[in-house]
């Protein structure tokens, strides 16, 4: 049976991450079910210059294992439990998406999805990007995690020595992978 993965894009920066995650998830052979909310999609024109929001616009190259959802639609099946998934991820997550789910609110398909996810007692990863943080989303980072989620921030490691934006991007998405329990060849482990 294939796995079921939510992937949120939100409006914080780090376009590449979302990019590359969806591109390892489905080189995986996972079903994943794709929400970008309007300032994510800004971020993936302006930053990956992805203008279509189509699956071969996002993944570049034809699949029929990415679904893309209207980030408005609280009708669709994301918005419910019945429907069986094996965890969401938002990334990037925007300390706006991060205050909402953490809140419990569900106004719109991606705080909707996350808030199932937590209900449901399945995975839920924020890969958050902001710099600084305050204390607002220290406080909803907490809460996240004790409601069951991982908050993953967009951190890359430096001690595997990277040498393009490429191996920074792929250091994030792997750690993300492992997380779901997707394998994956992306260089993330210390094995000295
Ligand atoms: C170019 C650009 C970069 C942004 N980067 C971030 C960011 O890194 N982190 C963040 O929390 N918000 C960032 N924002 C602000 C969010 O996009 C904004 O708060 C928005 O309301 C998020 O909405 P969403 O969570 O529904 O995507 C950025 C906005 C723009 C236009």
């Amino acid at each position: 049976m294939p796995r079921n993965i939510v992937l949120a894009v939100t409006g914080a920066s780090g376009g590449p991450y979302a990019l590359r995650l969806l591109d390892c998830l489905e080189a995986a052979g996972v079903l994943t079910h794709l929400i970008v909310s309007p300032h994510g999609r800004r971020l993936l024109a302006e930053e990956c210059g992805i203008e279509r929001m189509e699956p071969e616009g996002v993944l570049g190259r034809p699949s029929n294992r990415v679904t893309i959802y209207p980030s408005g639609d609280l009708g669709c099946r994301l918005a419910s439990g019945s429907f069986l998934t094996d965890g969401m991820v938002v990334c990037p997550c925007s300390s706006n998406t991060l205050g909402k789910i953490a809140s419990g609110l569900g106004d719109n398909l991606i705080a909707r999805a996350a808030q199932v996810t937590l209900k449901e007692g399945r995975r839920l990863i924020l890969v958050h990007r902001e710099m600084p943080l305050s204390g607002i989303d220290l406080e909803s980072m907490l809460k996240i995690q004790r409601a069951g989620g991982i908050v993953c921030p967009a951190c890359p490691g430096f001690y595997l020595k990277p040498t393009s934006v490429g191996e920074l991007v792929d250091f994030v998405v792997g750690r993300v992978l492992d997380l779901l329990a997707v394998s994956h060849q992306l260089s993330v482990r210390w094995a000295k």
